[in-house]
């Protein structure tokens, strides 16, 4: 049996990456693959309690890196690496891209510190593929005005935002093989077309 891939989702919150999940899946499985939705933060019963912790208590940015991490060592051990091996298409919503994003981006983490953890929990491991969902800020953040009981990170303001995604597009410039950035302004069918044509060749 050949290996599964990795695909990840990446953007800042409310660029509408979730939005396409289920079209993401459907394309994949139209080309007879299996494929496994799971998502960072979270993956396993212990990262969804990391999870709770890390999107509801305020911490150091470092702890809520280590955190990340710890709940991302559990993801990749139990459910990212057993999948793959059985053939399985993983599409992960986030992965590491998001902490380069957001703990350094947004934080100010530094970068030297999240590749230090990188190293430590997935050693050269990487997503076979990432698409980054972008979109202005003023865009995402008027999306986000009207989500319910926001979550210490979606209760940021514009600027973090811009840190972010500012970060991500970054990290896609450095890794362009594995990156797919998309324009997450576009049309919803314009934007399943593009899909469409990035996932039949992976
Ligand atoms: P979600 O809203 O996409 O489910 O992700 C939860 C939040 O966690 C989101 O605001 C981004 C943040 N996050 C990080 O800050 N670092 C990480 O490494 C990951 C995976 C997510």
């Amino acid at each position: 049996m050949t290996a599964g891939k990795f695909i990840t989702l990446e953007g800042v919150d409310g660029a509408g990456k979730s939005t396409h999940i289920p079209a993401i899946a459907r394309l994949l499985q139209a080309r007879g693959k299996e494929v496994l939705l799971t998502r960072e933060p979270g993956g396993t019963p212990l990262g969804e309690k990391l999870r709770e912790l890390l999107l509801h208590e305020n911490m150091h940015p470092e702890t809520e890196s280590m955190l990340m991490f710890a709940a991302r060592r559990e993801h990749i051990e139990q459910v990212i690496r057993p999948a793959l091996a059985r053939g399985v298409y993983v599409v992960s919503d986030r992965f590491t891209d998001a902490s380069f994003a957001y703990q350094c981006g947004g934080r100010g983490v530094s970068t030297a510190k999240i590749g230090q953890l990188e190293q430590w929990v997935q050693g050269d491991f990487q997503p076979d593929l990432t698409l980054l969902f972008d979109v202005p800020v003023a865009v995402s953040t008027q999306r986000l005005a009207g989500a319910r009981n926001p979550d210490r990170f979606e209760q940021e303001g514009a600027d973090f935002f811009e840190r972010i995604r500012n970060a991500y597009l970054a990290r896609a410039g450095q890794f362009p093989q594995r990156f797919r950035v998309i324009d997450s302004g576009k049309p919803i069918p314009e934007i399943h077309y593009e899909l469409e044509e990035i996932l039949s060749i992976v």
